[in-house]
């Protein structure tokens, strides 16, 4: 478990920053806990809080007026939520809730002036933030608007691996939790993952997916295969 300034000098938020710096930044944190599927937020309410993982996970998702859900992100220790509302004062743009038991350090909006104002190096890490988001939602609206269900599902299986299995190992995971992250219906997903494992791209579970060939993988990502 990492203790709150562990937390902080592995979020890019304080990345450059001296630790006296960081012990000072800090203070303007408040420790929130939510236990495992709790809703931290819900996307359309006003929020004005950024928040850092400390121990636990989250994920960011929306649901649609027909129930769908999509997922957008898993986020682990170190890694920052939140910080588009706390800068353009819009509506949360997603919901976000624990997975597990989760302890997250906010920074609400009254303490974001004061500490932005001691340490402007923050002010240039959340651009870094946002960019990285923009980046990454630019590659994601490439592959679902241009990749047929194969590439999705194996775009989807490489984000996951990522975000939430760090590089190797089997991943716990529905077909149904693949396709809100494939933007595809689960049948399409059952249908693509046993052509990925006919071809020893993958080897399927009963619950866990795990990637054999990551090389692979991203040729299908990339319509290459
Ligand atoms: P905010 O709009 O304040 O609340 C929802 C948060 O979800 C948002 O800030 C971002 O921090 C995060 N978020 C929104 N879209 C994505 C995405 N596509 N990938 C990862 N995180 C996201």
């Amino acid at each position: 478990m990492l203790s709150d300034t562990q937390a902080l000098a592995q979020t890019p938020l304080f990345k450059g920053m001296q630790p006296q710096s960081m012990e000072a930044a800090r203070e303007a944190f408040v420790i929130r806990s939510f236990p495992a599927n709790k809703l931290i937020f819900e996307a359309g309410d006003q929020g004005a809080a950024l928040y850092v993982v400390q121990t636990g996970r989250v994920r960011i998702f929306r649901t649609y007026l027909d129930g769908r859900e999509r997922m957008f992100a898993y986020l682990g220790p170190g890694e920052v939520f939140g910080e588009m509302s706390l800068v353009d004062d819009q509506p949360r743009s997603a919901s976000a809730e624990a997975i597990e038991d989760t302890t997250l350090l906010a920074l609400y909006e009254e303490n974001y002036w004061g500490l932005v104002r001691r340490f402007p190096e923050i002010i240039h890490n959340l651009a870094a933030i946002l960019a990285k988001r923009l980046r990454e939602a630019d590659i994601e609206l490439e592959v679902l608007s241009f990749e047929e269900a194969r590439g999705r599902v194996a775009y989807a299986l490489t984000k996951l691996q990522r975000q939430r299995y760090g590089e190797s190992g089997k991943m716990r995971l529905t077909h149904l939790e693949l396709a809100q992250l494939s933007g595809t219906s689960r049948e399409t997903v059952t249908r693509v993952l046993h052509a990925l494992r006919d071809e020893k791209l993958v080897q399927v579970g009963s619950g866990f997916v795990e990637i054999l060939d990551p090389t692979g993988l991203e040729e299908v990502l990339f319509g290459l295969r």
